[in-house]
């Protein structure tokens, strides 16, 4: 992958790129909290997006999508929406070194990587903050490491136009080989979890479905839990998110509540206990314990949040209580992507074959597997 990058880079430019490695990430727990102030648990992952990137001395930008096979060119001083999309994401990132007031120049780039798209593994985040980082560099820009994560959340929010939280572009940036990262997204404070376990994957099932209703459910959950906030703030002045709401003070003002945000803030507050909870279960080793809160996790989000769908519902019925498998929940944004599993290593194909074969004749549709391992947050691999 990095030597075909880097070989489109000779052949569409000159000079010798800087390589960039930025990885996916998958959550172990902690969903839909991140914008709630709460906490999250991802781990960057192997799959990644490579970048080959090199200064120019003009301000021209040439960007190539090696994926697509695609070019876009912009300058640093004019931007402008693209009508392709993928280059929003990098011209967004641009957008925001200039509103940051730092001065870049132009610059040469090919990128790509293995990181499936719509698959809940946060491929823009890793384009977003991998550019963020890889310019940070080569300009000198004395941008820290929580600066980076910030700026390109906001070319996610103000340019993409996704009302998202931190936790992707956090982890993209913080990640550590063999270490779930724990981030309190109010303080933005994190700790690290090792999570190296012999004889234990982490999988994901990609349900190869990623339902269009997903962005206007994820900023209407976002909206149903501050309009949940609002109402508790009147008896509470203190309360900014839902963070600061203990579950009695949800109880107290219940009937105030319409029911389906009463769902929606009960289910965020207890995923942040379940966070708590299965962390400790993590400091005693304990992964059976883990996967409990896994398995109450997507209960939640599919119950009671519910940004789930059938495919994911199936496809975590369909292991739980297997042998071999510890835990198992949908994981991101929801409806649709994948499945997070924790499975022994000696069941891993067992359970796969389990998944693909039923998961095709239910929904006729294929399912894909994905064995992870946990790796850096975004570095540079060859200067
Ligand atoms: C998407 C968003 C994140 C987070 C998750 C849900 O991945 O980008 O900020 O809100 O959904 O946990």
């Amino acid at each position: 992958m990095i030597d075909s990058i880097k070989e489109k880079f000779n052949e569409l430019f000159e000079g010798e790129p800087v390589i960039v490695r930025s990885p996916g990430r998958v959550n172990l727990i902690g969903e839909h909290t991140d914008y709630n102030m709460g906490f999250v648990l991802p781990a960057a992952i192997d799959k990644a997006v490579y970048y080959a990137i090199k200064p120019r001395d003009d301000k021209k930008v040439n960007l190539f999508a090696f994926d697509l096979n695609e070019g876009w060119q912009f300058e640093v001083n004019n931007i402008g929406k693209s009508e392709k999309s993928w280059a929003n994401y990098l011209i967004g990132v641009v957008d925001q070194i200039n509103k940051s007031g730092k001065e870049i120049m132009g610059f040469d780039c090919v990128f790509g990587g293995n990181i499936p798209i719509g698959a809940g593994l946060s491929s823009s985040a890793a384009i977003e903050a991998g550019l963020a980082f890889a310019l940070n560099s080569l300009f000198n820009l004395g941008f820290d490491k929580l600066d980076l994560v910030k700026l390109a959340q906001r070319a996610e929010n103000q340019f993409v136009g996704v009302q998202c939280g931190i936790m992707d572009q956090y982890i993209n940036i913080f990640g550590k080989k063999g270490n779930v990262l724990r981030i309190d997204c109010r303080s933005l404070d994190y700790e690290y979890f090792p999570f190296e376990f012999d004889d234990v994957s982490v999988v994901l099932f990609n349900t190869n479905v990623s339902h269009s209703l997903a962005s206007s459910e994820y900023n209407q959950r976002r909206q149903e839990c501050s309009s949940g906030v609002d109402i508790i703030k009147r008896q509470y002045p203190h309360v900014e998110s839902l963070r600061d709401v203990t579950p009695a003070m949800l109880e107290e003002n219940r009937d105030k509540l319409d029911g389906v945000i009463y769902k929606r803030c009960k289910y965020v507050i207890e995923e942040n206990q379940r966070l708590l909870n299965a962390c400790e279960a993590l400091n005693n080793n304990n992964l059976s314990e883990f996967g409990q809160y896994m398995y109450g996790s997507h209960q939640g989000l599919s119950k009671e949040y519910e940004v789930s769908c059938p495919e994911l519902d199936y496809l975590v019925e369909l292991v739980s209580g297997r042998e071999g498998v510890y835990g198992a929940r949908m994981m991101g944004g929801g409806f649709g992507g994948c499945t997070i599993n924790l499975i022994k290593n000696n069941y891993v194909d067992s359970v796969w074959q389990l998944v693909k074969e039923n998961y095709k004749k239910k929904f006729g549709i294929e399912a894909e597997v994905y064995v992870t391992s946990i790796n850096n947050g975004t570095e540079i691999i060859e200067l």
